[in-house]
């Protein structure tokens, strides 16, 4: 994470300044401590397409240790040898798919197969039933018989994590095995961790129930509990662009602010995810989650270190800062939307409620907005509006901080009498980087003005590596780095503020309305604004 990239090795090879015609080489870090990764839900969409490239580019990096290994369980029999092939193959088609989440950046880039074979080799699979402790003690077994196979001569091999990428409703069943055969439990020999994957919880009441089955059996400085936004580098730039630069915080404040615009719009649908989706919806997908670690990073205090707790605690505090409404109000302030067949960037797109495993009379959104107040000294009376979707125009992840207008409008009788406020604009994804619009003068012996934009893009300066988002959250794992991973009171703060629009929908406030796929969202989501006097950015 950013605290540690100073003294990474290759830290100092160019500098920005002196040739900016050349691009900032990326900083790999040393290796992390040996352990064991023990995947549960090793046949999984996101062991293939997220974990697997990501450990790729880890040891493309230099970042695994040779006494890494990899156990993935899963129900299927298969050997280690089955499991490696179906790996190897699917890597492979991973990177040559261009788009998605490994974006463009793996174009040209093909698996090299000295750097494949290290990790392959390192890979085993053991068939597996999480709810019978059967699994567990084969498990441990394993565990065993890979550490004697190194000849007791590796110690990381006692180091586990044990990564949950499973259904959300295996979760305690798997925790409290694990628990109950002594896997957890640490010794001089090796520490042991917890990955855990969203959905965390479905409101805030399950998610605080989770959290007491994890903290049980574990200590919070064990459990990384996952929110792959912050594997992202342009969200982990928020922080550095605003904690290490002086001109920005003077003017990052209610005195300045006129309000704060966080999307996050995707052109997807389902894709296949239909009974996931049917009971999570928008809000609860992206909203505690994603929406609130970007509205935290932009939104927190500095912090007095980078320490994780340092920085989590700053976090959990704006967001708990979060007002809470009473339902009906929580309803007026927030819009849910449904996608209707359309057509998305060319593609047909059909009805939310035709989609494989969703309810003709479903009542999921696929959409939300809402606006929220944060109450503390910083951003009293400056709401941050927050809108998320699937099926629309365009992709596009962003935060918008809108300053105030000027205080006198010196250029009033100017053609141009109203003239927009200045905006910062973070560009998380598709585009990677940071631009600012304001005035200047038009050439020429009238006076005119006419609005500009100063952008900064990563890929000016910055040499792109292929990059799932995984790569920092696996390593910081392995090196009991916490602080991109959000610990308990972060978790329940996002539900708590949520938990008022979930009860107000549970009670039939606020009815869900209709979008066209491949628009820019409902309607209604533009009225949420006009009301303030206020309008979204353009999407395109
Ligand atoms: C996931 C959600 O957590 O995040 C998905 O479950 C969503 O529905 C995804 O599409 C968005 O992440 P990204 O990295 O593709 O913007």
């Amino acid at each position: 994470m950013t605290g540690k990239t100073a003294s990474k090795k290759g830290a100092s090879k160019k500098t920005a300044a002196s040739q900016p015609a050349h691009l900032i080489d990326h900083v790999d870090a040393p290796p992390a401590p040996p352990c064991t990764l023990v995947i549960f839900g090793a046949s999984g969409d996101l062991t293939h397409r997220l974990l697997m490239p990501a450990l790729y580019n880890l040891v493309r990096a230099g970042s695994i240790d040779p006494g890494f290994r990899v156990i993935g369980v899963s129900r299927r029999p298969m050997s280690d040898e089955q499991f490696r092939a179906d790996l190897t193959t699917s890597i492979k088609e991973r990177f040559a798919e261009t788009g998605g989440e490994f974006d463009a950046k793996t174009d040209g880039v093909s698996v090299e197969p000295g750097k494949w074979d290290f990790l392959r080799e390192r890979i085993h699979y053991l068939a597996a039933d999480l709810e019978d402790p059967a699994s567990y003690a084969d498990l441990n077994n394993l565990i065993g018989s890979l550490r004697q196979s190194s000849g007791g001569k590796d110690p990381g091999i006692g180091n586990v994590i044990f990564y949950l990428a499973i259904a959300s409703s295996l979760f305690e069943p798997t925790i409290n095995q694990l628990a109950a055969s002594q896997l957890l439990k640490q010794t001089k020999n090796g520490w042991r961790r917890l990955i855990i994957e969203k959905p965390f919880g479905h409101d805030l009441a399950s998610a605080k129930a989770l959290d007491k089955t994890i903290l049980k059996v574990l200590h919070e400085d064990q459990v990384f509990r996952i929110d792959h936004f912050l594997g992202k580098e342009t969200v982990q730039n928020i922080m550095v662009l605003r904690f290490a630069n002086g001109f920005f915080e003077p003017l990052w404040n209610r005195q300045h602010i006129d309000h704060v615009q966080i999307t996050a719009s995707e052109t997807v649908g389902v894709e296949g995810r239909g009974s996931f989706y049917e009971s999570t919806g928008a809000l609860r997908d992206m909203v505690p989650n994603h929406m609130f670690q970007l509205l935290a990073m932009c939104a927190m205090e500095a912090p007095n270190s980078f320490s994780a707790d340092a920085v989590r605690s700053e976090k959990a505090k704006v967001i708990q800062a979060i007002r809470q409404l009473p339902a009906r109000e929580a309803a007026d302030n927030t819009v849910r939307g449904r996608y209707l067949a359309g057509t998305v960037q060319g593609k047909r797109v059909k009805n939310y409620r035709d989609e494989p495993d969703v309810k003709r009379d479903s009542t999921t959104e696929t959409y939300v907005a809402m606006k929220l107040m944060i109450d503390n000294w910083r951003w009293a009376d400056v709401p941050f509006y927050v809108r998320t979707g699937k099926a629309l125009a365009t992709r596009k992840t962003e935060i918008a901080i809108r300053f105030k207008q000027v205080p006198y409008a010196l250029f009033r009788d100017l053609p141009q009498a109203v003239q927009p406020p200045n905006e910062l604009i973070l560009h998380v994804q598709p585009e990677e980087g940071i631009s600012m619009n304001f005035q200047a003068k038009v050439p020429g012996q009238q006076l005119a003005i006419s609005g500009v934009k100063m952008n900064f893009k990563y890929s000016d300066y910055f040499e792109a590596q292929p990059n799932t988002g995984y790569e920092t959250l696996i390593y910081d794992c392995m090196t009991g780095d916490a602080t991109l991973f959000q610990r308990a009171d972060n978790i329940e703060g996002g539900w708590a503020a949520v938990q008022p629009i979930l009860d107000a929908w549970g009670k039939g406030y606020g009815a869900i309305v209709d979008y066209k796929a491949g628009s820019n969202g409902p309607t209604a989501a533009d009225e949420l604004l006009m009301r303030d006097g206020r309008r979204w950015r353009d999407l395109a």
